[in-house]
């Protein structure tokens, strides 16, 4: 198969990433897209230059020249539409988090099991030199192990509702931090145990559980400490995001914004005399990430293997979403098996 027939189910903020990145591409054509409103759908076929738009998904699904999609709905949406392209025998690349719930995810990862199609979960930071970075750093020791991981962010959240609705989005310890919860898995191994303490702030009528902190132990011994709140007023309150690692042989700060027109950036080791040392990599923005992310899930298609982020990956990272929502509500500590 020399060039993959795309098709993207879902045309919101998210698709535009996706789209880019397919329309770079030689080997890949974005063949029809589809979303329930009309006018995002026709916005991004303009855009993008999709031969067809769609608003029911089951009739790109039906196009023989789609190879492979993009889910790019809201969550809570993702199993309905994986199992019916994996039933289409169209492989899938879905957005995180991959479901509300983990029987959702096992049914998807067993349609796809079942229809012999790749089911890659977007999963971007471990396409992002700056996390590589990072994770480099830890498992070369420098800083000692076990290592803590410590994480603050905060925001109003996202504009569209259905991230702070608990059944659609299910708030930030699902969505936002499931890529703390991914990567933290990547780098340390299998999680332990989950201390958390989560609760509902954002006046209105939102739902979720929007802001608290937790502690995701590993069995290697790290932890994650990852305080989030999506509660601030409004729609355009942030925090500072800050984020560090500490370890028995040194501290590491994470890079600011490089240089102006810089092409590399430095993590900060500060070691036990006190000394700081610049570790550098090579720095890439947001939709070179994305890129990267579609190229190995069209190279992997292309070469017939299976991608390095799985949909059991995507179970796993919400088994730990899920995990730190339950040890916030019962406020005792939830042990991963
Ligand atoms: N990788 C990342 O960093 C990242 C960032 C943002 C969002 N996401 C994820 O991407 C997904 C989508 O997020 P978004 O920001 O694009 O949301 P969004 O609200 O901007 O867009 C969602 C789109 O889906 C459409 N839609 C709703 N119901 C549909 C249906 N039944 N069939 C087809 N289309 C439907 C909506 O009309 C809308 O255009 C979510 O799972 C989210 O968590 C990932």
């Amino acid at each position: 198969m020399s060039t993959i027939g795309f098709g993207v189910i879902g045309c919101g903020g998210i698709s535009n990433v996706h789209l880019t990145a397919l329309s770079k591409r030689d080997d890949a054509r974005i063949v029809c897209v589809s979303d329930i409103n009309p006018d995002a759908a026709r916005g991004q076929a303009e855009k993008y230059g999709a031969g067809k738009w769609v608003t029911d998904a089951n009739e790109l699904l039906a196009m023989p020249e789609v190879n492979a999609v993009v889910v790019c709905t809201p969550t809570f949406l993702h199993p309905e539409y994986v199992i019916a392209a994996a039933k289409a025998g169209k492989h899938v690349l879905c957005e995180k988090p991959i479901a509300m719930t983990l029987e959702d995810a096992d049914r998807m990862i067993a349609a796809c099991d079942e229809a012999g199609v790749f089911f890659m979960i977007a999963f971007v930071r471990r396409f992002c030199n700056e996390w590589l970075k990072l994770r480099e750093i830890i498992q070369s020791g420098v800083l000692g192990r076990p290592v803590l991981w410590r994480g603050v962010s905060g925001s109003s959240g996202p504009r569209s509702p259905w991230f702070l609705d608990a059944q659609k989005g299910g708030g930030p310890f699902i969505d936002g931090c499931v890529h703390d919860w991914d990567f933290a898995r990547f780098t340390f191994g299998e999680p332990e145990v989950v201390l958390a303490s989560v609760r509902h702030m954002k006046e209105g009528d939102s739902t979720s559980l929007d802001t608290g902190s937790a502690i995701v132990r590993f069995q290697s011994g790290d932890e994650l400490m990852r305080s989030w709140t999506w509660g601030l007023p409004g729609t355009a309150c942030r925090t500072q995001s800050l984020s560090d690692v500490i370890g028995p042989k040194g501290a590491l700060r994470f890079p600011g914004a490089p240089a102006q027109g810089s092409k590399t950036n430095s993590f900060i080791l500060t070691d036990g005399e006190g000394v700081e040392h610049a570790l550098e990599y090579e720095h890439t923005i947001g939709q070179e990430w994305f890129d990267a992310q579609m190229d190995h899930f069209v190279t992997c298609i292309k070469e017939g293997r299976q991608p390095s982020v799985t949909g059991l990956d995507g179970k796993k990272a919400l088994a730990i979403a899920l995990a730190v929502l339950e040890a916030g509500r019962t406020h005792k500590p939830v042990v991963l098996g």
